[in-house]
């Protein structure tokens, strides 16, 4: 059972403060730390102010102390009842998550089974494709381009050690071919380069860097973007540096750049409410059309997105949603669709890697978590630890290729 819990206080890759929870069972602990958006959905779990830390503490650990740690379900209702609404905004997602994953977490200390094998069981047996951030603007990065993520993905590589290689080939070439072009970059905040230059001259840099890796590995990567479009939305046109665009417009330029640079996946081309706008691309273009503000982890959203047809791929990150029974809910509905499912980190992250093992306890078509940084390796140096003790699984088969 779990014998306490506490909460503290810690820092995250912006150096912002955020919460950590640990449990505590037996000989055994575990810990699990709240990570934090900056193009947050407006539907997503509320993120409570970490200066409630001990009214927070209070609640949550007379609540918990008691069940077992392998009753994960209960944990998580408990969660929700102690709360008593549904976006968490009495005890905060931040608060919520932390404490469903560390109770998670000690379970599989306490089973000796890792995490992806405690919760995947016999299903977890592929590894994802990372999906790597390389350029980016938008709310990570003011003054770079529109375009929140340019993405790529390492389609050719056969196993996942040589994906985020591949990766991390393709993120050094752009900062080659942007020092020769004579454009100054820096990182955003994943890690992404960050200039001042249009959404096209991304694209094109991202077709040399990944023609450049192709020639000298032969692996072949594919683009995809993160517009963000909630963040580039004014009410009526989406605004970018360069242009305004209506939804109808909006909706051709996503079609016409799929075309143009054989996207493989793209994010929240759309505002988070225009169920109908992203059934409408989903219609038009073969690859992944992947909702993230629209969908927030949140059942009730994804079954809508369901009914109308809005994408074919939902992101996954367990803090939009505030449990792991329900972020597992969301997994269990998007896949019973056949829908992809891309598990996520957020732009401001720690060193906990537990998504690393969701997205193979989900069997996630991708991960996205960035090419570079400590917080973002965190998780990629996890999965390759998880590929060693695997034993040479095998990478999931992406069907839109
Ligand atoms: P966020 O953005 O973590 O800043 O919300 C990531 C994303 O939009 O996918
Ligand atoms: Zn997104």
């Amino acid at each position: 059972v779990i014998e306490d819990l506490i909460y503290r206080i810690v820092f995250d890759s912006r150096g912002n403060r955020t919460v950590e929870c640990e449990v505590f069972s037996d000989e055994f602990s575990a810990r699990a730390i709240a990570p934090a958006g900056a193009s947050t959905g407006t539907e997503e779990a509320i993120v409570k102010d970490v200066s409630f830390i001990d009214e927070v503490q209070e609640k949550v650990s007379r609540a918990l102390v008691g069940i077992s740690v392998f009753d994960q379900v209960e944990v998580d209702e408990t969660l929700r009842e102690i709360d008593g609404t549904e976006n968490f905004s009495n005890i905060g997602g931040n608060f919520a998550i932390t404490a469903s994953l560390a109770v998670a977490k000690l379970a599989s200390a306490i089973s000796g089974f890792p995490l992806y094998a405690y919760l995947g069981g016999i299903f977890a047996k592929e590894l994802p494709y990372p999906l790597g951030n390389v350029i980016g603007g938008g709310a990570h990065a003011k003054g770079s381009t529109s375009i929140q993520e340019f993405l790529v993905i390492p389609v050719g590589a056969k196993d996942f050690f040589t994906a985020q290689y591949a990766n991390t080939m393709v993120h050094k070439k752009i900062k080659e071919e942007m020092n020769a072009r004579g454009i100054f970059s820096a990182k955003g905040d994943e890690g992404a380069w960050a200039a001042q230059i249009s959404d096209e001259m991304a694209f094109e840099i991202i077709k040399a860097a990944i023609d450049g890796v192709r020639d000298e590995t032969g692996i072949e990567v594919r683009m995809g973007i993160d517009v963000a479009a909630t963040e580039l939305w004014d009410g009526e046109r989406y605004v970018y540096s360069d242009k305004k665009l209506t939804t109808e417009e909006q909706i051709a330029y996503m079609a016409e750049l799929s075309d143009k640079y054989d996207l493989l996946y793209i994010e929240d081309p759309l505002h988070e409410n225009d169920f109908e706008g992203f059934a409408e691309l989903t219609k038009a273009v073969n690859c992944m059309v992947c909702g993230d503000d629209i969908f927030v982890t949140n059942i009730k959203r994804i079954q809508k997105g369901i009914e109308m047809g809005s994408a074919n791929t939902v992101l996954i990150k367990p803090n939009q949603i505030g449990t792991l029974t329900d972020t597992f809910r969301a997994v269990k509905l998007s896949k019973e669709n056949g829908y992809d499912i891309v598990v996520s980190h957020r732009s401001g992250e720690t060193e906990d890697e537990t998504i690393a093992h969701l997205s193979v306890a989900f069997n996630a078509t991708l991960i996205k978590t960035g090419v570079v940084g400590g917080e973002r390796i965190a998780k990629l140096n996890e999965l390759i630890r998880i590929e060693d003790e695997m034993n040479k699984p095998s990478m999931v088969k992406i069907k839109w290729i």
